[in-house]
Protein backbone atom coordinates (compact mmCIF):
# COMPACT_ATOMS: atom_id res chain seq x y z
CA UNK A 1 0.00 0.00 0.00
CA UNK A 2 1.34 3.41 -0.77
CA UNK A 3 0.81 6.05 1.28
CA UNK A 4 1.68 9.40 0.18
CA UNK A 5 3.34 12.44 2.74
CA UNK A 6 -0.42 14.55 1.79
CA UNK A 7 -2.67 11.87 3.09
CA UNK A 8 -0.93 11.56 6.44
CA UNK A 9 -1.40 13.86 9.37
CA UNK A 10 2.50 14.95 9.60
CA UNK A 11 2.60 15.27 13.84
CA UNK A 12 1.31 11.70 14.11
CA UNK A 13 4.28 10.29 11.40
CA UNK A 14 6.79 12.21 13.48
CA UNK A 15 5.22 11.11 16.86
CA UNK A 16 5.97 7.58 15.44
CA UNK A 17 9.45 8.52 14.00
CA UNK A 18 8.62 6.45 10.94
CA UNK A 19 10.98 7.58 8.18
CA UNK A 20 9.85 5.61 5.32
CA UNK A 21 6.76 7.57 4.25
CA UNK A 22 6.28 5.38 0.98
CA UNK A 23 5.29 2.33 2.91
CA UNK A 24 3.37 0.95 6.15
CA UNK A 25 2.81 -2.52 6.89
CA UNK A 26 1.04 -3.83 9.14
CA UNK A 27 0.83 -7.34 8.12
CA UNK A 28 2.00 -9.39 10.77
CA UNK A 29 2.42 -13.47 10.86
CA UNK A 30 1.98 -15.61 13.99
CA UNK A 31 1.59 -19.26 14.27
CA UNK A 32 -0.62 -21.89 16.00
CA UNK A 33 1.18 -24.20 18.57
CA UNK A 34 -0.11 -27.63 19.14
CA UNK A 35 -1.90 -27.54 22.14
CA UNK A 36 -0.73 -29.09 25.13
CA UNK A 37 -3.64 -29.98 27.27
CA UNK A 38 -2.33 -32.09 29.39
CA UNK A 39 -5.50 -31.66 32.34
CA UNK A 40 -8.12 -34.10 32.30
CA UNK A 41 -11.18 -32.21 32.96
CA UNK A 42 -12.06 -32.60 29.27
CA UNK A 43 -12.80 -35.25 26.29
CA UNK A 44 -10.25 -36.06 23.78
CA UNK A 45 -13.03 -34.35 21.49
CA UNK A 46 -13.05 -30.82 23.10
CA UNK A 47 -9.29 -31.15 23.03
CA UNK A 48 -9.48 -31.32 19.10
CA UNK A 49 -12.26 -28.81 18.95
CA UNK A 50 -10.03 -26.25 21.11
CA UNK A 51 -7.04 -26.75 18.60
CA UNK A 52 -9.23 -26.25 15.48
CA UNK A 53 -10.70 -23.17 16.54
CA UNK A 54 -7.41 -22.21 17.74
CA UNK A 55 -5.63 -22.59 14.21
CA UNK A 56 -8.60 -20.93 12.48
CA UNK A 57 -8.22 -17.82 14.69
CA UNK A 58 -4.48 -17.53 13.80
CA UNK A 59 -5.24 -18.29 9.90
CA UNK A 60 -8.06 -15.61 10.14
CA UNK A 61 -5.66 -13.06 11.68
CA UNK A 62 -3.15 -14.06 9.26
CA UNK A 63 -5.29 -13.19 6.31
CA UNK A 64 -6.92 -9.93 8.38
CA UNK A 65 -3.41 -8.71 8.95
CA UNK A 66 -2.42 -8.99 5.15
CA UNK A 67 -5.80 -7.53 4.42
CA UNK A 68 -5.04 -4.45 6.80
CA UNK A 69 -1.90 -3.64 4.67
CA UNK A 70 -4.24 -2.68 1.69
CA UNK A 71 -7.67 -2.10 2.45
CA UNK A 72 -8.87 1.39 1.76
CA UNK A 73 -8.08 3.75 4.40
CA UNK A 74 -10.16 6.80 2.60
CA UNK A 75 -13.34 4.99 3.12
CA UNK A 76 -12.94 3.98 6.63
CA UNK A 77 -16.18 5.26 8.99
CA UNK A 78 -17.93 4.13 11.53
CA UNK A 79 -21.00 3.03 9.65
CA UNK A 80 -20.24 0.03 7.39
CA UNK A 81 -16.30 0.10 6.40
CA UNK A 82 -14.32 -2.96 5.25
CA UNK A 83 -11.61 -1.08 7.46
CA UNK A 84 -13.36 -1.00 10.45
CA UNK A 85 -14.62 -4.63 10.03
CA UNK A 86 -10.90 -6.03 9.92
CA UNK A 87 -9.94 -3.87 12.35
CA UNK A 88 -12.70 -5.66 14.65
CA UNK A 89 -11.65 -8.89 13.16
CA UNK A 90 -8.32 -8.07 13.85
CA UNK A 91 -8.71 -8.43 17.85
CA UNK A 92 -11.27 -10.89 17.89
CA UNK A 93 -8.94 -13.31 16.71
CA UNK A 94 -5.79 -12.15 18.32
CA UNK A 95 -7.67 -12.52 21.50
CA UNK A 96 -9.05 -15.65 20.64
CA UNK A 97 -5.73 -17.38 19.99
CA UNK A 98 -4.30 -15.55 22.85
CA UNK A 99 -6.61 -16.57 25.61
CA UNK A 100 -6.28 -20.08 24.44
CA UNK A 101 -2.98 -19.86 24.86
CA UNK A 102 -2.69 -18.65 28.69
CA UNK A 103 -6.19 -20.76 29.09
CA UNK A 104 -4.35 -23.96 27.89
CA UNK A 105 -1.19 -23.18 30.08
CA UNK A 106 -2.70 -22.66 33.43
CA UNK A 107 -3.98 -25.93 33.99
CA UNK A 108 -2.28 -29.13 34.59
CA UNK A 109 -3.05 -32.67 35.79
CA UNK A 110 -2.48 -31.77 39.59
CA UNK A 111 -0.81 -28.36 41.41
CA UNK A 112 -1.54 -26.86 44.71
CA UNK A 113 -1.34 -23.43 45.87
CA UNK A 114 1.27 -22.68 49.15
CA UNK A 115 -0.33 -19.95 51.47
CA UNK A 116 3.24 -18.51 51.43
CA UNK A 117 2.83 -18.14 47.35
CA UNK A 118 2.96 -14.80 45.84
CA UNK A 119 -0.45 -16.19 43.99
CA UNK A 120 -2.09 -17.05 47.53
CA UNK A 121 -0.90 -13.59 49.23
CA UNK A 122 -2.22 -11.08 46.83
CA UNK A 123 -5.43 -12.58 46.20
CA UNK A 124 -5.74 -12.76 49.94
CA UNK A 125 -4.59 -8.68 50.02
CA UNK A 126 -7.15 -7.71 47.13
CA UNK A 127 -9.57 -10.17 47.66
CA UNK A 128 -9.84 -10.45 51.11
CA UNK A 129 -9.25 -14.19 51.40
CA UNK A 130 -8.14 -17.13 48.83
CA UNK A 131 -11.71 -18.31 49.53
CA UNK A 132 -13.34 -15.26 48.41
CA UNK A 133 -11.49 -15.26 45.69
CA UNK A 134 -12.36 -18.35 44.97
CA UNK A 135 -16.11 -17.41 45.04
CA UNK A 136 -16.04 -14.25 43.28
CA UNK A 137 -14.13 -16.07 40.58
CA UNK A 138 -17.00 -18.55 40.15
CA UNK A 139 -19.59 -15.86 39.83
CA UNK A 140 -17.48 -14.53 37.49
CA UNK A 141 -17.14 -17.36 35.26
CA UNK A 142 -20.61 -18.32 35.58
CA UNK A 143 -21.59 -14.57 34.29
CA UNK A 144 -19.84 -14.80 30.98
CA UNK A 145 -21.39 -15.06 27.92
CA UNK A 146 -19.66 -17.60 25.57
CA UNK A 147 -16.38 -16.45 26.87
CA UNK A 148 -14.21 -15.76 29.26
CA UNK A 149 -13.54 -15.09 32.94
CA UNK A 150 -10.01 -13.60 34.10
CA UNK A 151 -8.13 -12.19 36.95
CA UNK A 152 -6.28 -10.02 35.94
CA UNK A 153 -3.68 -7.11 37.73
CA UNK A 154 -4.99 -3.53 36.50
CA UNK A 155 -2.60 -1.16 36.35
CA UNK A 156 -4.75 1.85 36.98
CA UNK A 157 -6.69 0.84 40.22
CA UNK A 158 -3.33 -1.43 40.96
CA UNK A 159 -5.04 -4.54 42.47
CA UNK A 160 -6.03 -7.81 41.07
CA UNK A 161 -10.06 -8.00 39.89
CA UNK A 162 -11.79 -10.76 38.36
CA UNK A 163 -13.68 -9.89 35.09
CA UNK A 164 -15.84 -11.21 32.56
CA UNK A 165 -15.20 -11.04 29.03
CA UNK A 166 -17.95 -11.80 26.49
CA UNK A 167 -17.17 -13.36 23.30
CA UNK A 168 -13.18 -12.85 22.68
CA UNK A 169 -13.32 -8.75 22.74
CA UNK A 170 -16.22 -7.52 24.87
CA UNK A 171 -15.19 -5.44 28.28
CA UNK A 172 -11.64 -6.20 28.46
CA UNK A 173 -10.32 -3.57 30.72
CA UNK A 174 -7.55 -1.21 29.61
CA UNK A 175 -4.15 -1.68 31.12
CA UNK A 176 -4.93 -4.87 32.54
CA UNK A 177 -2.49 -8.18 32.79
CA UNK A 178 -3.60 -11.67 32.75
CA UNK A 179 -3.04 -14.33 35.57
CA UNK A 180 -5.73 -16.62 35.61
CA UNK A 181 -8.21 -17.71 32.83
CA UNK A 182 -10.76 -20.18 32.22
CA UNK A 183 -12.69 -21.19 29.02
CA UNK A 184 -16.62 -20.18 29.07
CA UNK A 185 -17.08 -20.93 25.80
CA UNK A 186 -19.65 -23.33 25.10
CA UNK A 187 -17.40 -25.74 23.46
CA UNK A 188 -15.11 -25.45 26.32
CA UNK A 189 -17.88 -27.53 28.31
CA UNK A 190 -21.48 -28.35 26.74
CA UNK A 191 -19.95 -31.74 25.15
CA UNK A 192 -18.62 -32.61 28.27
CA UNK A 193 -20.88 -30.83 31.22
CA UNK A 194 -24.27 -30.59 29.42
CA UNK A 195 -25.14 -27.14 31.14
CA UNK A 196 -23.61 -27.95 34.06
CA UNK A 197 -21.13 -24.80 34.47
CA UNK A 198 -20.67 -24.88 38.06
CA UNK A 199 -19.26 -28.82 37.81
CA UNK A 200 -16.95 -27.77 34.62
CA UNK A 201 -16.17 -24.30 36.34
CA UNK A 202 -15.14 -26.54 39.82
CA UNK A 203 -13.06 -29.38 37.54
CA UNK A 204 -11.08 -26.28 35.72
CA UNK A 205 -10.50 -24.85 39.54
CA UNK A 206 -9.20 -28.18 40.34
CA UNK A 207 -6.50 -28.39 38.21
CA UNK A 208 -5.16 -25.14 38.21
CA UNK A 209 -1.07 -25.04 37.23
CA UNK A 210 -0.13 -23.06 40.93
CA UNK A 211 3.55 -23.06 39.65
CA UNK A 212 2.90 -21.36 36.24
CA UNK A 213 -0.05 -18.83 37.74
CA UNK A 214 2.67 -17.62 40.28
CA UNK A 215 5.17 -16.89 37.64
CA UNK A 216 2.58 -14.81 36.07
CA UNK A 217 1.89 -12.96 39.00
CA UNK A 218 5.62 -12.73 39.35
CA UNK A 219 5.72 -10.80 35.79
CA UNK A 220 2.55 -9.01 37.31
CA UNK A 221 4.83 -7.38 40.28
CA UNK A 222 7.10 -6.35 37.34
CA UNK A 223 4.08 -4.43 35.18
CA UNK A 224 3.13 -3.16 38.35
CA UNK A 225 6.64 -1.40 39.00
CA UNK A 226 6.68 -0.18 35.52
CA UNK A 227 2.95 1.87 36.35
CA UNK A 228 4.04 3.40 39.99
FE1 LIG B 1 -11.94 -22.78 23.61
Amino acid sequence: MKITEKDIVSGIIDDLKINKLDKINEAYVVSSNKIDYTADIVSDKVKLSHQKLVDEYVSTLNRVAAELDTVNRDDANSEDSAYRSFKLDEVYNLNGAFLHGLFFENITKSSTITVDSLAFLRLERDFGSFNDWQKDFIATAKSARNGWAVTVYNTFLKRYINVVVDLNTNNVPFSSYPIIVIDMWEHAYYSDYLDDKKKYIFAVMKQFDWQKINERFQRAEDVGEVFK
